[in-house]
């Protein structure tokens, strides 16, 4: 593990410190949009960025800081959260704060390395587009939503903001995404959300009207063919668990070989077996070309980021 790896994926403190944080990190006017790890590496590797010289640098960055660079109200504040750690003589964040949707939402720091990391990047803020989207679209109305694999909890957060009305279940199976989701949650002033630990919808019963997801799909973390394992059980979850007028919509990657989609084969025989209509779409043609250097994806021409929307006539 990288000597500056947080200990913990997330600070596992009471949520109230956590939510102190947050309200006093918003009071600054504090904003970070978070890149992906590649291009972390990169700006972090600068000779300039190796200590922090601002909250964002902190909060957005992972950089260490000396004692001295922030007001000590807010050292203390992030000392209750758990949110940094000793470095040395100054200290270092285990949180990362990130802006969307006009919330900040916490998530593990950078390198988010841990197993149990609060996963939060670019697909986060594209996954929620794409909900939007259907949502701006969508007639039927929405009772029960959930959020499969929901992470900080980001897309899900959204909705319930969007339909206060219905009730949104934000599952799991990692609990410090949970914990951070819970957090998340209440930060954004959203009471219709329930955090559930589950292996994909387990723990929770009954049809929903929306079933949102943006699983893991790389090859190493997706499991099944070329990474599409978790990707094909979210949709296996939807066949099983839609209300009538219900839709899916799930965002991952497929790796396409030789002009071919297996992913898309796969997932559009489960729809219409089921009896759902879908559509499908490629909402990025090339992402995450770096991984294509690893031997698994010795085959894989591109890693497309798709959309498929199904939906229980
Ligand atoms: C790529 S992250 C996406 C998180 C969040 N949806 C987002 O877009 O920021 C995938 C999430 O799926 C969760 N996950 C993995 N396998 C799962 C399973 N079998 N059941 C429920 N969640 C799972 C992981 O813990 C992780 O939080």
């Amino acid at each position: 593990m990288d000597a500056r790896s947080p200990a913990t994926a997330f600070p596992d403190v009471a949520p109230e410190a956590l939510l102190a944080l947050v309200r006093a990190v918003r009071a600054t006017g504090y904003g970070f949009t978070t890149v992906t790890p590649s291009t972390h590496a990169r700006v972090n590797a600068r000779p300039e960025a190796q200590q922090a010289r601002s909250l964002r640098d902190v909060l957005g960055w992972s950089r260490p800081f000396a004692s001295g660079l922030l007001p000590p109200d807010l050292v203390a504040a992030l000392e209750q959260a758990g949110a940094v750690a000793r470095d040395g003589a100054g200290w270092r964040p285990t949180i990362r704060l990130s802006s969307l949707d006009d919330e900040l939402f916490l998530h593990s720091a950078y390198p988010p390395s841990a197993p149990d990391a609060v996963f939060f990047g670019p697909d986060t803020l594209r996954f929620v587009s794409a909900v939007l989207a259907h949502l701006a679209e969508r007639r039927r109305p929405v009772r029960r939503a959930v959020d499969i694999g929901c992470g900080s909890g980001a897309a899900g957060i959204c909705v319930a903001k969007r339909i206060p009305e219905a009730e949104v279940a934000l599952v799991d199976i990692n609990p410090a995404a949970l914990r951070a989701a819970a957090v998340n949650a209440e930060a954004a002033g959203i009471a219709n959300v329930r955090p559930h630990r589950s292996d994909m919808l387990e723990a929770v019963s009954g049809e929903f009207d929306l079933i949102i997801s943006n699983p893991p799909f790389m090859i190493d973390h997706g499991g099944g063919p070329l990474g599409a394992g978790l990707s094909l059980r979210v949709v296996e979850a939807a066949r099983a668990r839609l209300a009538p007028g219900g839709s899916l919509v799930l965002f991952t990657g497929a790796a396409i070989v030789e002009g071919e989609d297996p992913f898309r084969a796969a997932a559009g025989a489960l729809c219409a077996a089921a009896g759902l209509s879908w559509d499908y779409r490629e909402f990025d043609p090339d992402a995450y070309g770096e991984e294509l250097d690893d031997p698994a994806y010795a085959k894989v021409e591109r890693i497309a980021l798709v959309v498929l929307t199904a939906t229980r006539p």
